[in-house]
């Protein structure tokens, strides 16, 4: 990593230890520092929009890192913000339970669609989504081996761009507009004991369905107890799917199973 870091950014991390994440999927490098974390990446609409939405969450008193310093150097964008405090969320299974961490799932979920979105500025709508899986698909930028499996191959579409129509004329007909999260996974939400101290990770926030942070909470949570990232006990397939039932019991919505489908494959293109 070039770590030629920008002096308005070292006069705040200078003699502090540092590790490299290595939970996160994007291409942004994380130094996870004392009291701060520092995301560098090349410039992109996500990152402008990361950083409008850390702020206007923050101004509506919503738990996410203060920003200290934001700057961009020759294409790069460093941003420097609070770290918060606890660990990514799916711990809390380890150090409470699993029914403690969906109960925070379906807290948090509610904490966003309680927001009023008249002013929000960012959105975040299929038809925003749609344009912008289009422009992901033309320029070669969606990667099939980090789907979910079944989704591309034999069984599943045979390439990004045959997804892609697929979703283009099967849109779901009304959408339940909600400030979104965006990428609402649980490593994207730091807890402490069974709480929540804050979300990170905002650079696809906006207005959209309320179905699109429905359907990625229930997809990592599943996940997460399917032991697809190698941690936690193992749950038999019995109880994940009760667990999945209790997810939709605590956030009080009917599933809608075509939308929770329509939008993890949406997300595939991203
Ligand atoms: N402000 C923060 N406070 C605490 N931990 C953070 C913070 N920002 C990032 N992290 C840690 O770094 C990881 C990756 O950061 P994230 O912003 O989610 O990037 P990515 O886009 O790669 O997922 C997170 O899952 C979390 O463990
Ligand atoms: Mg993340």
């Amino acid at each position: 990593m070039n770590l030629v870091i920008p002096k308005e950014i070292r006069k705040y991390i200078d003699n502090q230890n540092f590790q490299i994440d290595l939970i996160g999927k994007s291409n942004a490098k994380k130094m996870i520092l004392d009291d701060c974390v520092l995301k560098i990446e090349s410039s992109s609409d996500e990152v402008k929009n990361e950083v409008l939405m850390l702020n206007w969450w923050n101004n509506y008193h919503l738990p996410v890192p203060e920003i200290l310093e934001n700057i961009q150097v020759e294409g790069i964008n460093y941003l420097l913000m609070e770290k918060l405090k606890g660990d990514p969320s799916y711990e809390v299974i380890v150090r409470r339970s699993t029914e403690d961490l969906i109960e925070l799932l379906a807290d948090s979920l509610k904490l966003l669609w309680n927001v009023d979105i008249t002013h929000c500025p960012s959105s975040q709508l299929l038809e925003d989504k749609l344009a912008a899986a289009k422009e992901r698909v033309e320029k070669n930028l969606v990667d099939v081996n980090d789907a979910d499996e079944g989704t591309f191959g034999e069984d599943g579409f045979n390439s990004p761009e045959t997804l892609w129509d697929w979703l283009d004329n099967n849109r779901p007909e009304e959408e339940k507009l909600v400030l979104s999260h965006g990428n609402f996974s649980l490593p994207n939400l730091i807890a402490s004991g069974s709480y929540l101290t804050g979300f990170i990770d905002l650079g696809q926030s906006g207005v959209s369905d309320i179905y699109k942070d429905v359907a990625l909470c229930y997809r990592s949570l599943l996940d997460n107890l399917r032991g697809k990232f190698g941690v936690l006990r193992t749950y038999t397939e019995y109880e994940v799917e009760n667990y999945g039932k209790l997810f939709f019991q605590k956030i009080g919505i009917e599933p809608d199973w075509d939308k929770v489908k329509y939008y993890i494959l949406l997300d595939e293109l991203f």
